[in-house]
């Protein structure tokens, strides 16, 4: 059952942060406590760095059963692990290095391939054996932290990039333009299963793209953050005041716990 979007505007960037960390350590206690593990897909760039600052302190660091959360990523740039831009890179030295989280449990996209889509194969391999997919199915992870970047990518699916019509495979390994670089990405069917999705974006540069996502008409192919809809899963968004100052709200059920 596809659900509307639960709309969060928070006050600020640091409220932003403590309001997604509270959605990780709360899904985090409910599915340990519930199936023994949590799986969790982080995203790049930026936004999530604040994000992963607040789960790696007090209180939050102590609230989470680490040694049952298993890491993936959402997407990742086609450098090795030690790369300045990798987003493996960015979650190990804001979070993973500092929180007791099994090294077998981070599943890191395999980036330093030179063959891009090699590494994609190889994590849509890592995905199937880790949620023991038969052909067709789908990974469902407890919780997505996507971004969105300024002209309404997420993850690394891009506007009009051909991945965003992929319709079989978990791991797509597009070629980004904007970028002049390959790179790995899960597909939205492979997004799209998850229980949950929570979208975090901040800066008053997103606002008119957040506005055109989530009150204009439906172009995913424009807008890829559109092409997020879980078909039976929860869809968040977490928006500080200065991305959401175009969001008119909607009906009024769709505002909730403006904070
Ligand atoms: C990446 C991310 C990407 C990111 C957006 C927003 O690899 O860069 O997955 O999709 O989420 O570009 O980035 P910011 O949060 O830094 O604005």
């Amino acid at each position: 059952m596809t659900h509307s979007p639960a709309i969060f505007i928070l006050q600020d960037p640091s409220a932003l942060y403590h309001a997604a960390a509270e959605e990780f350590v709360r899904r985090a206690e409910e599915a340990v406590h519930a199936r023994g593990r949590f799986t969790v897909a982080l995203s790049g760039g930026s936004t999530p760095r604040g994000v992963h600052g607040v789960l790696a302190s007090e209180p939050f660091r102590s609230r989470v059963a680490w040694e049952g959360v298993e890491f993936f990523w959402g997407d990742e740039r086609h450098v090795p692990p030690d790369h300045p831009d990798s987003n493996y890179r960015m979650a190990w030295e804001t979070l993973l290095s500092k929180v007791p989280v099994p090294p077998e449990h981070v599943h890191r996209v395999p980036a330093e391939n030179a063959d891009a889509g090699q590494a994609a194969a190889d994590y849509e391999r890592t995905l199937r054996e880790f949620f023991n997919l038969s052909p067709g199915e789908w990974p469902r992870f407890d919780l997505v932290f996507l971004g969105m970047g300024p002209e309404g990518h997420t993850a690394s699916l891009f506007p009009g990039s051909p991945a965003l019509h992929e319709e079989q495979r978990l791991v797509a390994a597009p070629w980004v333009e904007k970028f002049n670089t390959f790179r790995i990405t899960l597909t939205s069917p492979a997004l799209n299963h998850s229980a949950a999705v929570a979208f975090l974006v901040s800066g008053a540069e997103k606002a008119e793209t957040v506005r055109a996502v989530l009150e204009g008409p439906h172009q995913p192919d424009e807008l890829p953050a559109q092409a997020i809809r879980p078909v039976d899963g929860e869809l968040l968004w977490l928006i500080d005041r200065a991305a959401g100052s175009l969001f008119t709200g909607g009906p009024p059920e769709r505002m909730e716990n403006a904070k």
